[in-house]
């Protein structure tokens, strides 16, 4: 289907936060999947791309009120997982530089701890508008499990010693953000979504919260609809790893921000060794609410519309540098221009 600027494309999410906040079990509690069990050492050290359909949102957020029940106008989220490692900072910030809006999550028996300071720092710089998850109630002595429930109903199910112990940590945490210079309140109790930095309590084990995280993403990403999400058929896009791919050779993960990619597209990237000029062989995707990282059932593309996490097959792909951009070469574009432009990032 041709596509024309004008269209709404699916907003890229970035998660970000701290080392086992619990970033990719939130993800893997919405989609379904056993992502982190299978990590080295429980820890992410990739950026990681997962698409989330319209459908699935609007099914996943039915619980969270009928009355507030929301119309999810864009295509998809595109939701993007960052390792919270102290190591990983490059990665934090490739992954916060392609989104839209963020979710930072924050341990809730933990507060602010140094790399979510690192996310926020990151997301001023960006000014990108985000909100915060206050992951692991579940945690909270004599928690009372209503599983997957919207906050609000969990939270009166709950004995009063439970309830006092939340508002305590919830003032910590509230204390720790003006601290650092943001006013932050519980979502439902945030009259100025603007101004104020909505918190969000959710469990990544008993997925109580996640309606209302999700309602407030999909809210918060139309929001910003009109300024940034209207679709443009100009192409970007961006290297996350470059991986050897079982009969594939070597291929490339990268995220399509903008435009679409064709199959038989000239591209060029940056090399170790210099620019790279090379011929799209194959596209691929993972299935809707998989994700890219992790090897699984991937769905072949003659083309593919932004946002999406892509695998790309091509010829010569071994040496291009993870986090650079890929150009795609246009009717009248001289390779030789793009393949110097490729080289000064
Ligand atoms: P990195 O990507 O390595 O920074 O970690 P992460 O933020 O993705 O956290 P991860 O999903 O790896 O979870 C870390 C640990 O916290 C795991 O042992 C999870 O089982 C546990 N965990 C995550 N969320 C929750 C939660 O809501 N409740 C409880 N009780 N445990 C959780
Ligand atoms: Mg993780
Ligand atoms: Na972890």
């Amino acid at each position: 289907v041709a596509q024309s600027d004008g269209d709404l494309r699916s907003p890229i999410c970035c998660i970000l936060g701290h080392v086992d906040v619990g970033k990719t079990l939130l993800l893997d509690k919405i989609r379904q999947t056993n992502v982190q069990a299978g990590e080295a050492g429980g820890i992410t050290q990739q950026i990681g791309a997962t698409f989330f359909p319209a459908e699935v949102i609007e099914q996943k957020t039915a619980s969270f009120s009928s009355r507030d029940r929301i119309n999810v106008k864009v295509p998809g989220l595109l939701i993007i997982d960052t390792p919270g490692h102290e190591s990983f900072t490059n990665l934090r910030s490739r992954g916060s530089s392609l989104c839209n809006i963020a979710v930072l999550v924050v341990d809730i028996m933990h507060g602010l701890e140094p790399q979510t300071l690192e996310s926020l720092q990151l997301l001023r710089e960006q000014k990108t508008s985000f909100i915060v998850a206050l992951n692991k109630i579940d945690r909270m002595y004599g928690w009372r499990a209503q599983p997957n429930g919207a906050f609000c109903s969990s939270f009166q199910a709950q004995p009063a010693a439970t309830q006092s112990e939340f508002a305590t940590r919830v003032a910590d945490i509230i204390t720790q953000f003006a601290e650092q210079g943001l006013n932050a309140e519980l979502y439902y109790e945030n009259r100025d979504k603007r101004k104020v930095v909505s918190l969000v309590p959710v469990s990544a084990v008993t997925g109580e919260g996640i309606p209302d995280l999700l309602s407030l993403l999909v809210g918060l990403a139309q929001k910003h609809m009109a300024k940034r999400l209207t679709y443009q058929s100009m192409p970007e896009c961006t290297v996350l790893e470059v991986k050897v791919t079982e009969g594939a050779g070597t291929t490339a993960d990268v995220v399509l921000t903008n435009g679409m990619l064709y199959q038989g597209d000239r591209i060029v990237l940056c090399g170790l060794d210099g620019a790279i000029a090379t011929t799209v062989r194959a596209l691929w995707t993972p299935q809707p609410m998989r994700e890219l990282r992790v090897k699984s059932e991937y769905v072949h593309h003659k083309s593919i519309k932004a946002a999406m996490g892509i695998r790309i097959s091509a010829p010569n792909l071994q040496k291009v540098v993870p986090g650079s951009r890929v150009l795609v070469v246009g009717p009248g574009d001289s390779e030789e221009a793009m393949m110097e432009e490729a080289m000064r990032d």
